[in-house]
């Protein structure tokens, strides 16, 4: 069933889970993001990233919501990383439930302005709207940010930016980085402790693939309800590709994608399972 990204939020918020939300491409993208949460009886997040949607338009996000409509569990579905407000509001008029409204690369008082504006036009739609306060570093569809501009979050500023734009959720800078790690995670627990202490909606945090299991759980003690999963599940799906077309092999397309999807299914219950929101998708 479709549900409002606020609700699945505010469900694992009240009783301290957290929801994977899922970067999808395609049919088997969605499809396995529904059948991992449906196995385990999980609330979930479909969503797509602008370079995603440049493809896909319209019919991927028809797609996606058809999927979760005849889902068994709530699935929301999520615009990721949007610093367009064209964009945003072409994905709101095709029936996405929420949208990430970056103004990550704006300064304090341009990303307030941006995110605000938002928060308007999808009040329209009674749509949520992630912000995002501070910039990570790393790479994710070919958008590459430098370790020297990622900005942390700080704790006294996302209180501000939290009540000024009204926003339903923030994703919050905590030494979390987009793709690979090169180093040791180090996630600044103590930041994230004093946000969650000054913020009263649910924190996000992205780059989740790499994390530590030990971390991921920290975080969800801390206020995190939403971690943000690409590329683990990303890099499953198109290393079975490569197995399945290795030595010049030219295998029938309906085992490629039934490949892909099977692939991805492993990594996405991994994480749901890390969550906690296994057996959480009966609402009151
Ligand atoms: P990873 O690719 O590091 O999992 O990050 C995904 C993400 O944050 C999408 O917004």
């Amino acid at each position: 069933m479709l549900v409002p990204y606020n609700q699945i939020l505010r469900q694992a918020r009240q009783h301290q889970y957290a929801v994977g939300a899922f970067n999808i491409y395609n049919l088997e993208g969605a499809l396995a993001v529904i059948q991992a949460a449906e196995e385990l009886g999980s609330p979930v997040i479909i969503q797509l990233l602008p370079a995603a949607l440049a493809l896909g338009g319209a019919p991927l996000i028809q797609l996606c919501l058809a999927a979760g409509k005849n889902a068994p569990v709530p699935v929301a579905v999520h615009l990721d990383h949007c610093p367009s407000q064209k964009e945003i509001l072409v994905a709101l008029a095709a029936g996405i439930s929420s949208v990430m409204a970056d103004g990550s690369r704006l300064d304090y008082a341009g990303n307030l302005a941006f995110t605000k504006e938002i928060v308007q036009a999808a009040d329209r739609y009674t749509a949520g709207v992630e912000g995002e306060l501070g910039r990570l570093s790393g790479s994710e569809d070919g958008l590459t940010v430098e370790a020297a501009n990622a900005k942390m979050t700080r704790p006294e500023q996302a209180a501000d930016f939290a009540e000024q734009t009204g926003i339903s959720a923030l994703a919050v800078c905590v030494g979390n980085v987009h793709g690979t790690y090169a180093t040791e995670p180090r996630l600044d627990f103590d930041r994230l402790r004093a946000i969650g202490a000054r913020v009263a909606i649910p924190l996000v945090l992205h780059g989740t693939s790499g994390l530590p299991d030990e971390m991921i759980v920290q975080a969800i003690a801390h206020g995190v309800c939403k971690f943000n999963v690409n590329t683990e599940v990303r890099t499953a799906y198109t290393r079975t590709l490569s197995r399945l077309f290795r030595d010049g092999k030219t295998p029938e397309l309906v085992d490629v994608m039934q490949g892909g999807l099977e692939a991805m299914k492993h990594p996405i219950k991994e994480k749901i399972r890390l969550f906690g929101s296994t057996n959480k998708s009966f609402y009151q």
